[in-house]
């Protein structure tokens, strides 16, 4: 079986190093990594180009695609690969506007009655600023559509708050996604990350996960992409799960059914736990990076049932069994990053990094320079360890880490402190 990987962050080698696992399993990525030209090969094109990615798709016979980041999947990449022919796993464009419009999300929720924070929808930046001044409470300022995790401001002041409406509306700092403004009331809790499998009307629970957004030790600093990120967090009991399961993820996916956008694909939401209460933040319609890495490294057996059953529409009664009881992955990022960065420093002890018992090193922004693997991009790599518990895998992902080297290299030393204990 061929499977054309689209994308080419960590999550996507993630994905194609569990798929190639299975016998007879070639992966390609589109356009990939270093990591990914590892365990099959490559090919470049702009993943958000729906007729490359179907060309490719035809020109290699894929007999899957899978679809890894959010921007492919909201405009419309996997509507085109399944009007050629071609399974492919994740949502269509009408069901990934549920990350691609952050105010349908929230009026779907309204609908559905699923909780999430308390909400006004602007498109006149005077009448938002005259509402955050009137408000004089804290409150989350939010771009519409996708701004590349970096269209929210969590604004402590009033001034803080209609900063972030200015930036978004009149600078215009997300172009096209700031045309409208989503103003939410602060929560004040524990973040986790859930993850579901769907097939548009059944769905495979995943394990929680919790990530890390900010730059530096002690969460402090500008946010990223995420700098690690650990499975299970202690913070998702078996009643908060179940709550999870009960009032968020089965009313999004029946809603979803229900207003003819039937969700296929991995669907992960952000909440926050509120005394034990889950809270919506946001839908993703793709795994999270660095999230994916903790789930599949933790993950029994194969993977392709249930990336074709959902890709498929049917996931009959497949369930995922969990083989380690933790993950952790701290990712290693370029000097400078989320700021700028210099690219093309050569990495060492890749090899003997991922040689260590229950490592695996997912590559994120690298290149095969020669014969030399060098950086990128801004998180370079998704060091990710299993263990018998978060403190085990916290000891093997950062022994890994520090074989590896590159010249800036930066990481945060924290990475699962919740649930750490030594
Ligand atoms: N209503 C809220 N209350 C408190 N914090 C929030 C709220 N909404 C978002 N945040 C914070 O802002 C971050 C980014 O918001 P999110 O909606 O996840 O957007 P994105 O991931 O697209 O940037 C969240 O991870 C969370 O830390
Ligand atoms: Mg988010």
């Amino acid at each position: 079986m061929r499977i054309l990987i689209v994308g080419g962050g960590a999550r996507e080698h993630a994905l194609a190093w569990r798929l190639s696992h299975d016998p007879g399993v070639e992966v390609i990525g589109a356009p990939g990594n270093a990591g990914t030209a590892a365990i099959g090969r490559n090919v470049e094109l702009d993943p958000t180009d729906a007729n490359r990615v179907v060309a490719l798709a035809k020109q290699e016979s894929a007999d899957l695609a899978v679809v890894g980041p959010e921007a492919p999947l909201v405009a419309g990449v996997v509507d085109a690969l399944r009007a050629n022919g071609i399974d492919a796993f994740g949502p269509d464009r009408n069901a990934a506007q549920l990350e691609g419009s952050k105010i349908f999300s929230k009026e779907f929720m309204a609908r559905h009655d699923i909780p999430t924070a308390g909400f006004r929808v602007f498109d006149d930046p005077d009448a938002a600023t005259r509402y955050i001044e009137e408000a004089s409470r804290p409150l989350v300022v939010k771009a519409d559509g996708l701004a590349a995790g970096k269209g929210v401001i969590v604004a402590s002041t009033a001034a803080e708050a209609v900063a972030g409406v200015d930036r978004i509306m009149r600078e215009r700092a997300f172009g096209d996604a700031g045309d409208r403004v989503l103003i939410e009331e602060c929560l004040v809790g524990q973040e986790v990350s859930y993850h579901v499998v769907a097939d548009g009307k059944r769905f495979i629970p995943l394990a929680p996960a919790q990530d890390h957004k900010r730059a530096y030790d002690g969460d402090e600093g500008p946010n990223t992409g995420g700098m690690g990120a650990y499975s299970p967090p202690p913070v998702v009991t078996p009643e908060v799960e179940q709550k999870i399961l009960d009032r968020v993820i089965d009313p999004t996916l029946q809603g979803m059914a229900v207003e003819g956008r039937p969700f296929r694909g991995a669907l992960f939401v952000g909440l926050m736990i509120v005394e034990g209460e889950p809270w919506v933040l946001e839908y993703n319609v793709r795994f999270g990076d660095p999230e994916c890495q903790t789930l599949v490294t933790r993950w029994a057996g194969s993977i392709l049932p249930i990336v074709v059953g959902s890709a498929r529409g049917d996931l009959g009664d497949l369930r995922p069994r969990w083989e380690a009881p933790a993950s952790l992955c701290v990712v290693l990022a370029s000097g400078g990053y989320p700021g700028s960065y210099e690219k093309g420093k050569p990495i060492t002890g890749l090899e003997e990094a991922d040689a260590l018992s229950n490592v695996t090193v997912f590559h994120a922004g690298t290149r095969l320079e020669r014969d030399t693997v060098v950086t990128s991009g801004g998180r370079v790599l998704s060091v990710t360890a299993i263990g018998a518990d978060i403190d085990q895998a916290a000891a093997r992902a950062y022994e890994a880490a520090d074989m590896i080297d590159f010249e800036g290299k930066h990481l945060r030393r924290d990475i699962g402190w919740r649930a750490r204990t030594r």
